[in-house]
């Protein structure tokens, strides 16, 4: 396991001093990502061949074309034992009681940590924080930070790609239900939605497309809204003005290994998604038949992806786990395996020589859990 405090502190060794000596604006933009770190990790600047993957694809390439690496709650690296206790007071707040801790962790390392690494792709869950006053991040009822707002965590993405002009992002934004006893998806949080995605600064690096997805260069420097969400409380208009494309709830199957989901009705443009997040063993199977069952429904849909609906978009998780089975596989043993039980290892061990044989093939999006290990996983997916 990767020692997040070690990576901690190279980050903060590694921030110039002065860096924000000259105006209040940098010292307003310092505050922000100051409180986006507790979700998006201290910021690093970085020039790398990971950090500028993209520069080489040409400006022409279709998004639906490219292969893009992605984290499956993004947000969640940093709930351990600790930050649960340490949020306890707030979980009370909503009247809510949380299960283990490796329940919801699906992730080790910041953001910025996936920004640098090559990671393009976020699943962001949001929900009102206990006071209703302000959109926060949670895994179910994990609160992730108080502080850490949706906002600032934007401002951390906006940074990121003033540095790295040549990539371009994309932001799945869900509305995460069980978080408080009493948590709704109600007008007032729509609304606060729909200001933070239509704010000028939003508009300016979100792409500002609708129901499409286009080239690379049009895309370059942005991001673009995967909107795992509806706007069902407010006007219609509200919903007409974000842009993005839009997977509605209603029409996302749960647990689904094959969902074909049109987000574009007119020109009948269709995603393929692979959400299986739970294989449906039997209880008491085993974490190598879990491992096995999710394996699969993650390469049925990346193999149809290398050959099927070129112009189609693919969007694969191959996050899991099973916790309703005994003994419980949590995101980790799914992802990692566990130990001497699984052999074979995990998911993404598994993944690692399926994707070394789709060698310049399409594969689309795929979400991955704790995406670092084994670390041969992200290079084997930036060199595809
Ligand atoms: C980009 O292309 C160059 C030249 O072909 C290659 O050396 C480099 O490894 C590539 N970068 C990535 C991230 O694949
Ligand atoms: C991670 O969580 C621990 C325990 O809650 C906390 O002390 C630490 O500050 C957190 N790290 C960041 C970067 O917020
Ligand atoms: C937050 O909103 C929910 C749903 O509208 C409501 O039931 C709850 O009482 C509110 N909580 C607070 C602290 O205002
Ligand atoms: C829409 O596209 C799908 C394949 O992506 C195809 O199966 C279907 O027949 C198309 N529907 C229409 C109305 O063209
Ligand atoms: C997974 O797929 C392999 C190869 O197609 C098959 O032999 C195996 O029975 C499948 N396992 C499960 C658990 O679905
Ligand atoms: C994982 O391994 C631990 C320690 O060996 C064991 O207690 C637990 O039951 C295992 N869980 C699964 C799902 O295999
Ligand atoms: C897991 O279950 C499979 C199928 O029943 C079996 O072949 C394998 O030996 C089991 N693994 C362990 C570690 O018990």
């Amino acid at each position: 396991m990767r020692g997040v405090s070690i990576s901690l502190a190279a980050l903060v060794t590694s921030w110039p001093s002065g860096v924000w000596s000259s105006s209040l604006a940098d010292f307003a933009l310092e505050k922000v990502l100051d409180d986006a770190s507790p979700i998006f990790g201290s910021y690093i600047k970085q020039t790398n061949r990971k950090t500028e993957w993209m520069k080489n694809y040409s400006d022409e390439t279709l998004l639906v074309h490219m292969n893009i690496p992605g984290t499956h709650d993004s947000t969640t690296w940093n709930y351990t034992q600790a930050t649960q206790d340490a949020t306890r007071g707030l979980t009370d707040l909503n009247q809510v009681t949380v299960p283990v801790p490796e329940t919801f962790r699906c992730q080790e390392l910041p953001l910025i940590h996936m920004l640098n690494m090559g990671i393009r792709a976020f699943d962001l869950r949001y929900a009102f924080d206990p006071t209703n006053t302000t959109i926060i991040f949670y895994h179910s009822q994990a609160l992730l930070s108080e502080i850490a707002t949706l906002n600032d965590v934007l401002f951390g993405f906006y940074q990121w790609l003033d540095d790295h002009p040549s990539e371009t992002l994309f932001l799945s934004l869900q509305y995460e239900g069980s978080t408080a006893k009493y948590a709704s998806n109600d007008a007032a949080l729509q609304l606060q939605l729909y200001d933070t995605l239509t704010s000028p600064v939003a508009r300016h690096y979100f792409v500002q497309t609708k129901d499409q997805l286009g080239t690379l260069g049009q895309a370059r420097g942005k991001l673009t809204l995967m909107r795992r969400f509806d706007l069902d409380q407010l006007p219609s208009s509200y919903t007409d003005a974000l842009p993005g494309l839009h997977f509605s709830p209603s029409l996302w199957t749960d647990n689904s290994p094959d969902i074909v989901l049109t987000y574009n009705t007119k020109e009948n443009l269709t995603a393929y998604i692979e959400d299986y997040y739970q294989p449906l063993t039997p209880i008491g199977s085993n974490a190598t038949e879990n491992i096995q069952w999710k394996y699969n429904a993650t390469t049925e849909n990346i193999l149809k992806a290398t050959n099927e609906h070129s112009d189609s978009l693919f969007w694969t998780w191959a996050s899991s786990t099973n916790t309703d089975n005994v003994p419980p596989e949590w995101p980790r043993i799914m992802a990692l395996g566990n130990g001497s039980l699984t052999p074979t290892g995990g998911v993404n061990d598994l993944l690692v020589s399926f994707l070394n044989q789709q060698n310049g093939k399409r594969v689309g999006i795929v979400m991955f859990d704790f995406y670092d290990q084994p670390s041969s996983l992200i290079d084997t997916f930036l060199s595809l």
